[in-house]
């Protein structure tokens, strides 16, 4: 091919696919009853606790289940039962996530965006480079670990505080694993995908 025929990519370019994908991910998860939901995150809890990561783990970031996503409630409260220190995040005006600790059901608060957000005081955003297992959610994730999310961009700045050996897991519905998510520099990857159906997958490193 002649170079000046070769694709020159764009962030607009980016950005109109990310939309896309997102719009019709959405979309999708629309169409899901709360039973199907709610059946997703109890498999998904189960995979996820019974991982010889989350064993390990003194120290788990998490995330509070907002909308059509794989319901985190009750793997919430396991892991906090069984004595992990869970954190979760609090969205901060600029997109970048703050962190504070789950002290059961009771220390939570709606938050902005129809988020709910963890009571308890705030650790900094660099708390998450504190935790052995980092528990993220995704509208979609693909072959090399390569992550969508809502289009804030928030994950991919908590994520870069994140050590290269610590395990990141992202959370879908099974169609939601697909072969290819299109990103930019600024993307992070996770290092296994939770599905209902197909449990965890350890993902190939690039
Ligand atoms: N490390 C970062 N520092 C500052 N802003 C960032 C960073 N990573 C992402 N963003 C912002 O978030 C926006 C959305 O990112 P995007 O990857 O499209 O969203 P998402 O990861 O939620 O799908 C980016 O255009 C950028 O403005
Ligand atoms: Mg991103």
């Amino acid at each position: 091919m002649d170079a000046r025929e070769a694709p020159v990519p764009r962030p607009g370019g980016l950005n109109r696919g990310k939309a896309a994908l997102r719009e019709r991910l959405l979309a999708a998860r629309r169409q899901l009853t709360p039973a199907e939901r709610a059946g997703a995150g109890r498999v998904i809890r189960d995979a996820i606790l019974s991982l010889p990561e989350t064993q390990m783990a003194g120290t788990v970031a998490a995330y509070y289940s907002v909308g059509a996503e794989p319901e985190t409630r009750g793997l919430l409260f396991a892991l906090w039962k069984r004595g992990s220190y869970v954190l979760l995040p609090i969205l901060l005006p600029d997109g970048d996530l703050d962190w504070a600790s789950y002290e059961g059901p009771d220390s939570l608060r709606p938050g902005p965006r129809g988020l709910t957000e963890p009571a308890e005081p705030p650790r900094g955003a660099g708390a998450i480079s504190s935790a052995d297992l980092v528990l993220v959610p995704a509208l979609a994730v693909d072959h090399s670990g390569m992550r969508l999310g809502r289009g804030g961009g928030s994950y991919d700045r908590a994520l870069a505080r994140v050590g290269t050996p610590v395990p990141t897991v992202a959370l879908v519905y099974d169609s939601e694993f697909v072969p290819h998510v299109p990103s930019g520099q600024h993307d992070q990857r996770v290092r296994m995908v939770a599905r209902p159906s197909a449990g965890i997958m350890r993902l190939p490193r690039e």
